[in-house]
């Protein structure tokens, strides 16, 4: 467990400092002496430097009252760019990921990163995706109130300080208090009188979403339209290839370490065990405000964590498969094909509802709404639409939008991760 708390830890590092740049396809960050770079199927360079976009750390004073304090008790924060023009009366959220913590000593580790403590976070990010203030780039909100929430918690601001130790641990499980008092200060700034909202996050962040989203519905106007948006972060309830249960086993843990049990779907929770009602195949049948998910069919967090952790791969023979798609044998690729149909069918009746909206693409990649692959020239289509545009076309219910990819390697328009290139 301790390996994979520590490798979705290596992730978000990576990408919180891929935040921090607007990367060119191929540059290579290296991090925890580590180095990763995306492949693109064709090989053109995408993306230019644009250094122009950067946002300030905002904390959140009226925390401190409330007790609304990150794993190590220090002051949550966020990032706030103001809308303007025909977006000024809009809000868009994205709430950060970065895994889970499920154990005293994986928190303790968490506490002294920007994942567990302000004191620890960049003073100022970069808003691509769906936060660039770029039409271009983001042509359905760059004008928009935009926030990007940091998450410093842990538990997808869903812990409870009922569950905390007293007994020198010094450790905060206060995602709940953080997410309420994140919602009175934007509400205090102008978010009461929102025309439009919508609530997104990646990852740990997409599941934050799922876990709010009608809790955020309620507390806008009633005239307002209020959406939102999960990104990867519909993680399975699945067999490891070993036959393990590890992910089960690891939100279990999480789930009473937090005491996540109270801020989930009531109605789950009386029906079965609460680490199961952390999964978003329950979640979602319990939220009422339209969602639309964003999800790589070969999301590579999920083959690293919950398809192929490192301990269920002890004979190596996943090495290569687990770190790029195209080095997957047929047998490999076969059981891949496998977890895509059980993404597809635990999303089937999610499919068939109305107001849900998806884009469910062959690529081998994780967060793809606040990075460049939302949308632009050289990002992923389906059907020939950018996710970007496909939310778009949900949102303004334009038309019902529900994109599914055809099998893995057919879409050329994919970013494949490839961390084995140095
Ligand atoms: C950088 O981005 C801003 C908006 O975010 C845009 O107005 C500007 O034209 C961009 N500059 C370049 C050189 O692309
Ligand atoms: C506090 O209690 C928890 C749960 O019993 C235990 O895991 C942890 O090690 C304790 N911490 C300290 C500092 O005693
Ligand atoms: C795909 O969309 C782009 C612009 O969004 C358009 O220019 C192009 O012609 C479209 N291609 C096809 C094959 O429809």
């Amino acid at each position: 467990m301790a390996i994979l708390r520590q490798s979705a830890l290596i992730w978000c590092r990576k990408f919180s400092k891929r935040d921090l740049l607007t990367a060119s396809v191929g540059l290579t960050l290296i991090l925890f002496s580590f180095s990763f770079l995306f492949s693109f199927s064709k090989n053109t360079v995408v993306f230019t430097l644009n250094n122009s976009n950067f946002v300030p750390l905002t904390l959140l004073f009226n925390a401190k009252d409330r007790g609304a304090f990150c794993l190590d008790g220090s002051l949550p924060g966020y990032h706030f760019d103001k809308g303007y023009g025909s977006g000024s009366s809009n809000w868009v959220l994205h709430i950060e990921g970065g895994g889970w913590c499920e154990s005293v000593a994986t928190c303790s580790l968490r506490k002294k990163t920007a994942l567990g403590s302000s004191n620890h976070m960049e003073q100022e990010v970069q808003f691509s995706g769906i936060l660039s203030s770029d039409p271009a780039r983001n042509p359905d909100f760059f004008n928009w109130n935009k926030v990007k929430i940091r998450y410093c918690d842990g538990s997808s601001f869903a812990g409870h300080p009922e569950s905390e130790f007293h007994n020198g641990s010094g450790l905060f499980f206060r995602g709940q208090l953080i997410w309420e008092a994140l919602m009175d200060e934007f509400l205090s700034m102008g978010m009461s009188n929102a025309r439009q909202a919508l609530l997104s996050g990646c990852s740990a962040g997409g599941l934050a979403t799922m876990i709010h989203c009608d809790d955020f519905r309620a507390k806008l106007p009633k005239a307002a339209i209020v959406k939102c948006l999960a990104d990867a972060s519909f993680f399975l309830d699945e067999e490891d290839v070993s036959g393990s249960r590890t992910m089960q086993l690891f939100y279990n843990n999480v789930v009473n370490l937090h005491g996540v049990a109270k801020s989930l779907p009531t109605d789950c929770v009386a029906k079965m065990d609460p680490s199961l009602c952390f999964f978003p195949r329950q979640i979602i049948g319990s939220v009422k405000t339209p969602l639309f998910l964003v999800n790589p069919a070969y999301d590579f967090w999920q083959i690293q964590h919950v398809l192929v952790p490192a301990a269920s791969d002890l004979p190596g023979e996943w090495r290569r498969c687990r770190l790029n798609i195209q080095k997957c044998n047929s047998h490999q690729m076969d059981i891949l094909q496998g977890f895509r149909n059980n993404l597809l069918k635990a999303l089937s009746e999610f499919e068939r509802s109305k107001g849900k909206g998806m884009f469910i693409n062959s690529c081998f990649i994780h967060c793809q709404t606040w990075m460049e692959t939302w949308h632009g020239p050289n990002s992923p289509r389906i059907y020939n639409k950018t996710i970007a545009e496909t939310v778009g076309d949900w949102y303004s219910e334009k038309e019902d939008a529900k994109r599914v990819d055809c099998p893995f390697p057919c879409n050329p328009s994919c970013y494949n991760m490839d961390f084995m290139r140095s």
